[in-house]
């Protein structure tokens, strides 16, 4: 699908990774709605692109609420008419949590943001999208900590592993016009990484090669929303390797 003059709804959209790919399908065309937990930041990025000529609107939702998550859709709906693009990519970290210590709480959170937010979204999207008609493309932020073992985050690990084959296995979508993909980034220097300081970037960039920029991952999401050949892949994003695909098969047998 070209992004010109498509509408893409952007979760974590005020920052990062989601602000990265946000600029990107403007450049190429594309109406925004950006979704974030940060009002804030979310309204002066949109006012920011409003001033550049990009049709955008921010909206203040917590991915992990239905009612939220629906209101992200109908909001996006109201005010750009319908949705074709979906970027489900709010997400958080363990923060360096101890998931073994009794007192560890965080993980719950985790999971929330980082797993039931994506399901969530993705159910009520492929709703609206078939509701719409004429398909559409769902891009869910994984992680390469869902491919790889992360001894220091394992639940982030088994959030982002839970997104990576939650979206292969709707790959059948393609059939009827929707395909749902996932996207996963290697260390990307995002505020994310940089709460975790100094010293943890430069430990988990020298173990991993190196730190990719957010404008590099948001090259890739837009191949995935271009490529029509592909729906359930699974994009790597690696410092070493640039991108490429996890998985040769991208459908079951
Ligand atoms: N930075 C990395 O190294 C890296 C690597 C792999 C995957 N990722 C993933 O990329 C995605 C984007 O992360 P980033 O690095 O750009 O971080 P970021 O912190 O810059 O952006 C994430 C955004 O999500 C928002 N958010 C968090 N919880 C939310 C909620 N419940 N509802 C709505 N918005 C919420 C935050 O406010 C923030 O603006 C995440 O899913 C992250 O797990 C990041």
């Amino acid at each position: 699908m070209e992004p010109k003059g498509k509408v893409a709804v952007i979760s974590g959209g005020a920052s990062g990774i989601g602000l990265a790919t946000a600029q990107l399908l403007a450049s190429h065309g594309a109406r925004l709605v950006l979704v974030d937990l940060q009002q804030e930041l979310g309204e002066q990025v949109a006012a920011e692109l409003q001033a550049q000529g990009v049709d955008a609107a921010f909206l203040q939702a917590d991915v992990t609420k239905r009612g939220d998550v629906q209101e992200m859709l109908d909001f996006a709906v109201r005010r750009m008419g319908r949705v074709d693009i979906c970027f489900n990519n709010a997400g958080i970290s363990e923060a360096g949590e101890d998931f073994l210590a009794p007192e560890s709480r965080r993980w719950e959170r985790t999971l929330e943001v980082n797993l039931k937010g994506v399901l969530l979204a993705t159910q009520l999207e492929v709703e609206l999208l078939r509701k719409q008609g004429g398909g559409g493309v769902i891009v869910n932020t994984a992680s390469m900590g869902g491919l790889v073992p992360m001894p220091n985050s394992p639940i982030y690990a088994a959030s982002k592993a839970g997104v990576i084959h939650f979206s292969r296995s709707l790959a059948y979508l393609a059939d009827e016009g929707i395909r749902v993909n996932a996207i996963c980034p290697s260390y990307t220097d995002t505020p994310l990484v940089r709460s975790q300081g100094e010293e943890a970037v430069r430990r988990v960039s020298a173990e991993v090669g190196g730190i990719l920029h957010p404008e590099q991952i948001a090259e890739g999401v837009l191949e995935l929303v271009r490529d029509e050949s592909r729906a359930g892949a699974v994009m790597r994003v690696t410092v070493a390797r640039g991108i490429d695909y996890a998985f040769e098969r991208q459908r079951g047998g």
